[in-house]
């Protein structure tokens, strides 16, 4: 403080102070000497959590007001607008990821996304469209897909024409970003699928050995910088509350017992990105703890500009404003009227848009959380996740 009190401090005496502090500070935070790191793509795995258009390119669309906030129409994804990974993609300067599923106008110079809603994990044993199915596309399928991507598209470069130029280039493949949000589904499928949650609880160890397995693959073929988000906490969204109400409530009225299995599973998902890290030296594993910036909206939600965290902002009825019969977008008959669900009035303010998925406003607020590295593991920043630190 006092250095910068003396009104007679110079320009020169200034720089060399800044140097000498960036020197220091360099010495003792290595992470800070590093260089940020230049992405050109980006293959993200997951579930709706980060689906751009995958789940709607193969099953019904989504209806308005879907995608209302950002792109004034619905785009293949679960919130009103953007998703985490839209601004990750943003933040290195990449347009939109296409989903690789998509057959329509699609553009995978700068990546590819193999995420769809309600993927899992293990092996699913409803599948879509049964009810409480889930998507065909898990995780194993997303990896055969990645490497159909990664060998065709040489080829088609090779053979040049219309399609060569929507490829990425061969070397994109060792330098991109590898991202991964999934897991969620294969609680989900547990909970909703009859077991108690001890049984769902007791699953965790095989779906995030399943995952490792899938990870490795993905290395095997080249991947080299990996950012690993961690599960959200399920209790505290509608579709967790309202269908089992009599979950025992924590302080914020979350479901306990559902948000304690999301929390084993991410114990267990960070063991095993040290167990990577510790296998395969020359790659960088970052685990990302999605779970807390997400859990702070629900409990600090003034804090952060936000209000009624539980209550979804496209639903309809009862305390969260949430009925699986009676979902976002669709039509529905109340007394002898047809209504459609539509939305709140300020999506900007709301945690949750439909009772399972995040509003634009907060997925932009964990992005601006996690990527500081402020919640990762190592705690290196996003842009240099290409870095493999001490750790
Ligand atoms: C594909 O995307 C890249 C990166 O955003 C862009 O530069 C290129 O013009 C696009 N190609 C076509 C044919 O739209
Ligand atoms: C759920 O469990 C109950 C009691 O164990 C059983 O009667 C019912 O058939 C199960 N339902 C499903 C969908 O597995
Ligand atoms: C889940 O299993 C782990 C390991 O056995 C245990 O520590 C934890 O308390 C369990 N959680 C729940 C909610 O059953
Ligand atoms: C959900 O909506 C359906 C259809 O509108 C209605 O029949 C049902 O009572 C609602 N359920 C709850 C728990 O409000
Ligand atoms: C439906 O009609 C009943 C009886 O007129 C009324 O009490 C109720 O508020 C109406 N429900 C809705 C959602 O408008």
């Amino acid at each position: 403080m006092e250095l910068f009190s003396t009104t007679s401090l110079s320009m020169t005496n200034l720089s060399s102070f800044c140097l000498v502090f960036f020197a220091l500070f360099t010495i003792f935070n290595p992470i800070s000497a590093l260089k940020s790191c230049e992405f050109p793509a980006i293959f993200n795995f997951g579930d709706s959590n980060s689906d751009t258009g995958g789940f709607v390119a193969s099953f019904p669309p989504l209806n308005s007001p879907y995608g209302e906030t950002y792109f004034h129409m619905p785009a293949g994804r679960f919130s009103d607008g953007r998703m985490i990974i839209d601004f990750v993609a943003k933040s290195f300067d990449l347009s939109f990821l296409s989903a690789y599923l998509d057959s329509l106008g699609t553009n995978f110079t700068v990546g590819a996304n193999f995420a769809t809603a309600s993927s899992t994990i293990t092996l699913p044993t409803t599948v879509i469209p049964a009810n409480n199915g889930f998507s065909p596309f898990y995780l194993r399928v997303q990896y055969n897909q990645f490497e159909q991507l990664k060998g065709r598209s040489q080829l088609i470069r090779k053979q040049g024409g219309v399609f060569a130029q929507l490829m990425p280039m061969e070397e994109y493949f060792h330098k991109a970003l590898y991202t991964f949000d999934i897991g969620q589904n294969d609680l989900g499928a547990g909970f909703f699928g009859n077991k108690s949650i001890e049984e769902v609880n007791a699953s965790v160890p095989n779906i995030v050995n399943t995952f490792l397995t899938d990870v490795k693959s993905i290395y095997n073929l080249g991947a080299r910088s990996f950012w690993i988000h961690n599960t959200g906490p399920i209790g505290c969204l509608g579709y967790i509350l309202v269908n089992f109400p009599s979950a025992e409530k924590d302080s914020v009225g979350c479901a306990k017992s559902y948000n304690e299995v999301a929390q084993y599973f991410n114990h267990e998902l960070k063991e095993t990105v040290l167990q990577l890290r510790k296998d395969f030296p020359s790659a960088a594993f970052t685990y990302v703890d999605v779970y807390s910036v997400k859990y702070s909206l629900f409990n600090e939600p003034q804090k952060h500009g936000f209000e009624l965290p539980l209550v979804a902002c496209c639903g309809y009825g009862g305390l969260y404003n949430y009925n699986s019969s009676a979902g976002c977008g669709s039509t529905i008959t109340v007394n002898g009227t047809q209504i459609t669900v539509g939305s709140c009035d300020d999506p900007s303010v709301l945690v949750v848009w439909d009772g399972i998925h995040y509003t634009e406003a907060a997925n932009k607020f964990v992005f601006e959380q996690i990527s500081t590295g402020a919640f990762s593991d190592p705690p290196v920043p996003l842009n240099l996740a290409c870095h493999r630190t001490l750790g």
